[in-house]
């Protein structure tokens, strides 16, 4: 029996603006972890693949290639160079909130190509599950710009241009967020789709946001880079006025980061796809509490406190033991 775990993610600046070529930057969250078991199973039952926490339970015999967790295992199994694979049973698990904006699928996929790989032995690097993560992805995202599967994948904070290679990001100072589920369930591909109507029918005006954006982004990169949260959560809130124009923010997350922002945070916004889902505040350690308090008198649904650091761990180890996680 082989086991692997996978985190979810955040993106910190440039969600939507990434989709059309901007830079963005994501960093993964191991206070939630997604997990894959795989197991021999008795001759002749074939691979079964259950996923209870979303509610699917399936032959992979029985399903096309509108299933994304099948298309991760013919992947791998391809990629493992399997041709008739053997009788397994495929477990996974996640406590990571879906459609929320925390790579919920991304972290499912990347457990599971990882357990794949371990289960026959062989050793995976992050670029190929990224790569066979991605196919899962589309099916997900529609579009997507390739974010999620990178930052999960890669396990450590990244500096994201589409189609080319991510650059690992290293904060010079600790930074500390809180992230708080709506409790809105809003997949990503509808929001992606929105916004592609919405570009497709006010072009200008939308580029002239994801410029706006790109230039958010390359400022957040240095204050991230100098260490300098005051300038970074001032970022965060001028992003957040552009997803907004964008039309991806809500009524539940402008409260959320509002409240946020009263309670002392250096700057809030949405993260994901938006209009529901999660939004992370920036918050110095000794505001923690006051935000976190904040957000739940606001309605949040979970409170999740992570620190995006110089290094995160080189390996996919479970939880860290210093998350703290405020339910
Ligand atoms: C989703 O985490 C981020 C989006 O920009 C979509 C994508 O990049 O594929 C909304």
């Amino acid at each position: 029996m082989t086991t692997a775990n996978a985190p979810g993610k955040i993106i910190l600046i440039g969600e939507h603006a990434v989709v059309y070529g901007r830079p963005a930057i994501a960093a993964p969250v191991w206070q939630c972890v997604a997990t894959a078991v795989v197991a021999s199973a008795p001759p002749g039952s074939g691979v079964t693949i259950s996923a209870m926490d979303i509610h699917r339970r399936f032959s992979l015999d029985e399903v096309g290639e509108d299933e994304p967790l099948a298309v991760v295992v013919r992947a791998t199994l391809a990629h493992l160079g399997v041709q008739h694979p053997p009788d397994l049973q495929i477990e996974l698990h996640s406590d990571i909130p879906i459609a929320g904006g925390l790579g919920s699928g991304a972290a499912l996929s990347t457990a599971l190509v990882r357990a794949l790989f371990a289960h026959f032995g062989q050793v995976v690097e992050p670029e190929v599950v990224s790569a066979i993560v991605y196919e899962s992805e589309r099916l997900y995202h529609g579009a997507p710009s390739g974010i999620d599967n990178t930052v999960v994948a890669f396990g450590q904070p990244i500096w994201f241009i589409k189609g080319k290679a991510a650059e690992p990001l290293r904060p010079a100072a600790p930074l500390t967020l809180v992230i708080a589920d709506s409790g809105v369930p809003s997949p990503t591909k509808e929001t992606v789709g929105a916004v592609r109507r919405l570009w497709e029918r006010e072009t200008e005006r939308c580029e002239v946001l994801f410029d706006e954006i790109a230039v958010l982004a390359q400022r957040a990169r240095l204050a991230i880079e100098q260490g300098d949260r005051q300038t970074l959560g001032r970022l965060f809130d001028a992003d957040q006025t552009l997803l907004e124009a964008l039309g991806v923010s809500s009524e539940t997350l402008d409260r959320l980061i509002l409240a946020a922002r009263r309670a002392g945070a250096l700057g809030a916004k949405l993260s994901g796809g938006g209009r529901g889902g999660n939004i992370i505040a920036l918050v110095e350690p000794e505001r923690v509490d006051a935000v976190s308090t904040a957000l739940k008198a606001s309605g949040a649904r979970r409170i999740i406190v992570t620190q995006i650091e110089r290094r995160s761990p080189p390996s996919l180890p479970s939880r860290r033991p210093e998350a703290r996680e405020l339910r």
